[in-house]
């Protein structure tokens, strides 16, 4: 897939994804219209949306349809969204904007971004009920999927991941070891959970599935070391986020603890390593081939 075709890819899922979303999640007039306000404020404010798109992708790799993932795709979106904005909290990142805008909690006060936070991890799991009723796909294949996302989001993975990386800041005795496992939990299992649950709802078996699970985890580490690399030498304008919080705020990433250009090598040699993990599926798998690449290449 060249880089037209796969922005093309990119931009036509993102906005099926916004879609979806628009159109679940309770209007801004509901009541309490803050709340509703503060959620559509950060879910809209122009993320990538790529775990939904990697879900999508990795259901079309395994010969499953856009439309039948695409409900579930979305949800995933809407636990990112939530991790964003407890992320940038005071309590733990204290950062002032987000997705090119003020963060929630800048715009809305800290209760309400707490709150908004909560009610987007909650219609996560409802909206996939919902949509697993409406799409009536087997109950079990359903409680796999609820699994998958709980257990990536949890104390186990991804908010597990958080606490690593907030008891870790300031300390002088991290190893390669320590911040591996920050990476992979803070951002890689959700990741990871995002190509799974494509795979089992496009009815990956076993071998396919243990294939992009593996995939699935290298990419998800690539994608944070990129996150850290973009913050030493990307561009405010287009990350919508300020770069060089991560130096001035003492924050631990892969580029702080190898330098730059190793850290760069590391992404590189994980991706190369997640494209030989899928080699045998076809040419199905050529969107997610070029997003693993674009984890590394991109600018935002
Ligand atoms: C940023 O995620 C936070 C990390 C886990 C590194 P994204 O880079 O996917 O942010 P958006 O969704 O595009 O804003
Ligand atoms: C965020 O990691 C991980 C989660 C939100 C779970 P970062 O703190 O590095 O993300 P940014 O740089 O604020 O987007
Ligand atoms: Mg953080
Ligand atoms: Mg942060
Ligand atoms: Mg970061």
């Amino acid at each position: 897939m060249d880089r037209e075709a796969l922005k093309r890819y990119l931009s036509e899922q993102a906005f099926a994804v916004d879609r979806v979303l628009k159109s679940y999640l309770p209007s801004p007039s509901c009541d309490p219209p803050l709340l509703h306000e503060a959620m559509r404020y950060s879910l809209f404010a122009g993320g990538k949306r790529i775990r939904p798109i990697l879900c999508i992708a990795a259901c079309e790799a395994v010969g499953g349809q856009q439309e039948v993932v695409l409900p579930f795709a979305s949800a995933i979106e809407l636990i990112h969204t939530y991790s964003l904005i407890h992320d940038d909290l005071p309590a733990m990142d204290d950062d002032t904007y987000r997705r090119g805008k003020l963060t929630n909690h800048k715009m809305f006060g800290e209760s309400t971004a707490i709150l908004a936070g909560d009610a987007l991890l909650t219609a996560a799991f409802s909206m996939l009920a919902e949509k697993g009723l409406a799409a009536s796909i087997s109950p079990k294949k359903m409680l796999r999927v609820i699994l998958e996302l709980g257990s990536a989001s949890g104390s186990t993975g991804m908010v597990g991941g958080q606490l690593n990386d907030i008891e870790a800041q300031g300390k002088e005795d991290l190893s390669l070891e320590k911040l591996k496992r920050i990476h992979t939990h803070k951002t890689g299992v959700l990741i990871r959970a995002s190509v799974r649950i494509g795979g089992i709802l496009g009815g990956a078996g076993p071998k396919k599935l243990s294939n992009l699970t593996a995939f699935g985890e290298k990419i998800g580490l690539a994608f944070q070391i990129a996150d850290d690399v973009l913050d030493v030498e990307g561009e405010t304008d287009k990350l919508g986020k300020p770069v060089g919080q991560d130096q001035s705020k003492g924050r631990l990433t892969y580029p702080a603890f190898m330098g730059l250009s190793r850290a760069k090598k590391e992404a590189v040699v994980l991706v190369e390593e997640a494209l030989s993990d899928i080699k045998t599926l076809g040419p199905e798998a050529d969107p997610i081939r070029g997003i693993a690449t674009f984890i590394i290449d991109r600018e935002k």
